[in-house]
């Protein structure tokens, strides 16, 4: 998965095209409407609010920053979005934000850390998480990242565990049988059970590392998850077959290890084992649905004003205008439509 998604000749994000994008191969909230940016701009105005800006500023690398690099320093907070993607969750939020603040954008894809470098200074445009300042206050968001970070396959057998890796058989990649890694089936039974014999669980260690890596790095701050996914409980009925699938041109692609490197390849997010992984590292956690989280940050009332508008302008009104209005309604209950992005879930994590 890390070689098909990653590698840096011919891996899925690291190719030369913009993936989430309408014409590329998944829509994601952001992607779908600029609401979703400016709904977040209103979370992020809250918890830097919140945060003590730390006595020093914050070092790169050990380094005191350059001046350009402060520029628009209003805080001495950051805010910084993992996978940003082409920046459709950014843009929007950076011009609603009452107060600007220092943002970063940490991708993988060339394509799109040129897309984001046309919007942030260059140098606030990274690869990795690593090239972070090494600590910072601030908020750090993730929007559909953490489903695509590499997992391992285990496979419920008997009372245990065995794990499926990949191996080459005739010129093909095909799946091996092999004894689980300790840690594998350490995690696929806190998080895994109950499933049923021979029932897949997608184990995902690199995720709960993602988020000690990210809630590493603050000093004060707020974490935010958003992804499909569920918590053990409900993840139940999904653990006989897996939940590993591909996606290409919005549609699920073939199996994972046909066509490497041109397909998305996603699992749904074990929310419980993330939450765990936060209260361990002592931050504090909220749990909610996209669509009430959303809404708690005034999107049902913005799409109260926008019905409300459109039906003003259809009796006396410009009809261009109606239409704008229209479709930023339609983009608004898509983000908050209970059996799609509205059943995405949000995880907040805040070390104080
Ligand atoms: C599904 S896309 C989501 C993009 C954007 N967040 C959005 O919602 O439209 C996942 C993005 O994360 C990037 N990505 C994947 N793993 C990453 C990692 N470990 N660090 C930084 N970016 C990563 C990919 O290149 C891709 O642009």
């Amino acid at each position: 998965m890390a070689a098909a998604l990653y590698d840096p000749d011919g891996g899925f994000f690291t190719s030369q095209s913009l993936r989430s994008v309408k014409a590329g191969d998944f829509l994601t909230s952001p992607e779908v409407s600029p609401l979703f940016g400016e709904t977040l701009a209103r979370f992020v105005d809250e918890e830097l609010a919140g945060i003590v800006p730390p006595a020093s500023g914050a070092s790169v690398g050990g380094k005191v920053p350059q001046p350009e690099q402060s520029e628009g320093w209003s805080r001495g907070a950051f805010l910084v979005e993992v996978g940003a993607g082409s920046g459709s969750l950014l843009r929007p939020l950076l011009a609603t934000l009452e107060n600007p603040v220092d943002s970063w954008a940490v991708e993988t894809s060339p394509a799109a850390r040129q897309a984001l470098a046309a919007f942030l200074p260059p140098a606030h445009v990274v690869p990795t998480i690593d090239d972070l300042p090494d600590r910072f206050s601030g908020v750090v968001l993730a929007n559909e990242l953490l489903d695509n970070l590499p997992v391992a396959v285990a496979v419920r057998t008997g009372d245990g565990w065995t794990e499926r890796w990949v191996g080459v058989q005739d010129d093909a990649l095909v799946l091996v049988p092999v004894e689980a890694r300790p840690r594998v089936a350490g995690w696929a039974e806190r998080f895994g059970l109950p499933a049923p014999e021979r029932g897949l669980v997608e184990v995902q260690l690199a995720a709960g590392e993602w988020l000690q890596a990210a809630l590493g790095r603050l000093e004060a701050g707020t974490v935010l998850v958003i992804d499909y996914g569920d918590t053990t409980e409900n993840l139940e009925k999904r653990r006989v077959e897996g939940t590993l699938r591909t996606y290409r041109a919005h549609h699920l692609g073939p199996h994972p290890l046909d066509e490497p490197g041109q397909t998305d390849i996603t699992v749904d997010v074990n929310f419980t084992a993330l939450i765990d992984r936060a209260v361990q590292l002592g931050a504090s956690v909220e749990y909610h649905r996209q669509d009430d989280f959303l809404n708690r940050l005034g999107l049902r009332a913005r799409l109260s004003r926008l019905r409300h508008q459109e039906l003003d302008l259809a009796r006396h009104g410009d009809p261009i205008e109606r239409l704008k209005v229209r479709s930023a309604r339609t983009e608004a209950e898509t983000l908050l439509h209970p059996r799609g992005l509205g059943d995405f879930r949000v995880l907040v994590a805040r070390v104080r």
